[in-house]
């Protein structure tokens, strides 16, 4: 079974437009929508904002829906001055800029004792995206690499500074490594695919407010082929 995850309503209206929604069920606050989209079957949900609400919801996908790929779409903010409002980032990896436990002799990002700092995506769902994308022609560029999640909204020239000095990210968001994380720990492929809605930089409120309908009808559109392709 697939699931998608978007945090925000905005993120999943549209993909729930083109879904045949056979039933609804609420846990944990999440209305988890179970239904088809052109005969493959998925559960659409929205998590929430946040690492939190993203893990809480990859595991009720994963012990209730028995999901064993996940795809979260979305919005982020470009850590790379190459990656323009509109591109589409899909990860190779995700990792967690917030997490520090160097006190301890960690690494930065590193989960203590997991030993792990970048959470792989997986390469088929990767480069299964890259190829409906290029088929769809959405006029905007497609990067693959590493996403940093973390639970701050990056509009600091600052912290965005901190952030690609530290990893080699190509955008920022605030869901993917928690849901890689959890995808990890429950055995389920996953893929983060993210539009870019702002640069992460002092412009990002303005930005993001703008561009952010047109970068989730690109995240739509390249969603939904990607689970075509996986009939
Ligand atoms: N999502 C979209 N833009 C973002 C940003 N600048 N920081 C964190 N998450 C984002």
């Amino acid at each position: 079974m697939i699931g998608i995850i978007g945090a925000m309503e905005e993120e999943i209206t549209n993909l729930k437009s083109h879904m045949e929604v056979f039933d609804v069920q609420t846990i944990a606050g999440m209305s988890f929508f179970k239904g088809a989209v052109k005969g493959t079957e998925l559960v659409l949900v929205r998590s929430g904002i946040g690492k939190v609400n993203a893990g809480i919801c990859t595991q009720i996908l994963a012990s209730v829906f028995n999901v064993d790929t996940v795809i979260n779409t979305g919005i982020a903010g470009s850590l790379n001055a190459a990656i323009d409002i509109g591109d589409i980032v899909v990860s190779t990896s995700l990792v967690q800029y917030d997490v520090d436990a160097r006190k301890f002799g960690y690494k930065l990002g590193e989960i203590p004792r997991m030993n792990i700092i970048e959470f792989p995506a997986d390469k088929e769902l990767t480069d299964k995206t890259e190829s409906v994308f290029a088929a769809l022609d959405l006029g905007v560029k497609l990067y693959k690499g590493m996403i940093a999640t973390g639970d701050k909204f990056v509009s600091e020239d600052s912290l965005k500074a901190e952030i690609v000095n530290n990893f080699h990210a190509y955008c920022v968001e605030m869901e993917g490594a928690a849901i890689a994380q959890a995808a990890m720990l429950n055995n389920m492929k996953c893929v983060v695919i993210r539009a870019i809605s702002d640069k992460a930089d002092n412009s990002a409120n303005v930005d993001y407010r703008t561009f952010e309908a047109k970068a989730i009808e690109n995240m739509s559109k390249i969603s939904l082929a990607l689970v075509d392709s996986l009939k």
